[in-house]
């Protein structure tokens, strides 16, 4: 309700400072303990039908935030005010970049879609661990099971050749291991030069073997879970080779989809924008890209599904389609800050229509 009065003033702003704004008041709201309380008890939704148990971490619902809208992790207690199970921090580089030339995110209203180059802009990993630290230090990771579970987004640097990459993505696994509930390769932003070339066969194999090592080789005795995150663009051979190197490496889960170079299903206008297209008109690809992972995969790969989730419909939809969890971004921008809590609610209700003892029975059960 709130969110429908201030929407036609955001809109009025370019979207990338209306998104500044956004989490600069999502993360005010969340240094303040009364607000982020009240905020908890507004929006968290405890029942035992939305929990689950992926790679050994325990969600208290599906619902999770995407890559990138909190990329320096500086709202992360306010964020986790507002219903998620978990929150995706990132992309993280190495070093600090500023990312691409302004203006470079766009709304495509007319289909509730939205187009980014951003190119990875951010403080660097270090600054990130930086900023995140209060939220480790208070005992509130996923890992005690009293607040979201914490996944950690990386990339390569805009600089890194690609020959160069896979050293990129083992230090930074090194510098965030310990502090990831999970960790995300990213190799499928279509705004980094040359990123989803790590995608294929001649790269994906040696880049995950050597993130894995890094991640076993890792001090002390938690192992974060390694999800990689994968672009709606593949082809059916180019998915088949991810997930041959993905089974062969033990990769522990698949992120289905980042943004799309499509343009099919938005007014022409917006056609010559550069980016990658996220938001409803992403939803079917990315809800067949899941399909695919998980019929080709018999099932036994968590997958995370994200693109286009807007309502509890389009929430299910992904669901049955195989995603153990699922993440919004696009969704928050038209829909507001309550959106996890509504999906939830919502997928509760069918719960109790289908008469299921939880969620996860319903995971993957529409196949092709
Ligand atoms: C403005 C914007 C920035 C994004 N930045 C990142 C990013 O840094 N890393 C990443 O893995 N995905 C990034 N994404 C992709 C989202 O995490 C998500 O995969 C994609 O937008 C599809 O979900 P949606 O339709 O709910 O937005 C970004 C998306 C948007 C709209």
């Amino acid at each position: 309700m709130i969110y429908r009065a201030v929407r036609p003033l955001l809109f009025r702003l370019d979207a990338e400072r209306a998104h500044h704004l956004s989490l600069r008041a999502i993360a005010l709201a969340g240094a303040i303990p009364l607000v982020r309380d009240a905020m908890r008890r507004l929006f968290d939704v405890r029942d035992a039908r939305l929990q689950t148990n992926i790679c050994g971490l325990e969600f208290t619902n599906p619902i999770g935030l995407a890559a990138g809208y909190d990329k320096n992790g500086t709202a992360i207690a306010g964020l986790a005010g507002l219903g998620f199970g978990h929150l995706e921090m990132g992309t993280l580089t190495l070093h600090p970049q500023f990312g691409n030339a302004l203006p470079r995110m766009h709304r495509v209203r007319e289909c509730e879609g939205v187009i980014n180059s951003l190119g990875f802009p951010n403080k660097g990993v270090d600054a990130f661990l930086a900023a995140a630290e209060p939220y480790f230090r208070d005992g509130q990771r996923g890992i005690t099971g009293s607040r979201p579970i914490l996944g950690i987004n990386l990339g390569k640097g805009k600089d890194t050749p690609l020959e160069q990459a896979a050293q990129d993505y083992c230090e930074l696994v090194r510098k965030v291991h310990s502090r990831a509930d999970y960790i995300v390769i990213n190799i499928s932003s279509p705004n980094t030069p040359e990123l989803r070339m790590l995608q294929t066969r001649a790269y994906i194999s040696e880049l995950l073997a050597a993130v894995i090592s890094t991640r076993n080789e890792a001090p002390g005795d938690h192992r974060s879970p390694v999800f990689v995150k994968i672009s709606p663009d593949l082809t059916d051979a180019e998915l088949d080779d991810i997930l041959v190197a993905v089974g062969a490496t033990r990769i522990d889960g698949i992120i289905a989809t980042n943004t799309t170079l499509e343009r099919r299903g938005i007014p022409v206008g917006y056609a010559g924008l550069k980016g990658g297209l996220s938001g409803a008109p992403l939803r079917a690809r990315s809800t067949e890209l899941i399909r695919k992972v998980y019929t080709r995969t018999n099932g036994v790969l968590p997958i995370i599904g994200v693109g286009g989730i807007d309502s509890p419909q389009a929430a299910l939809e992904k669901i049955r389609a195989g995603a153990s969890l699922i993440q919004i971004y696009s969704g928050m921008v038209y829909r507001g800050p309550g959106l996890a809590h509504q999906i939830n609610l919502g997928i509760l209700k069918e719960c109790q229509r289908l008469g299921v003892r939880g969620y996860t029975e319903l995971v993957g059960t529409v196949k092709i």
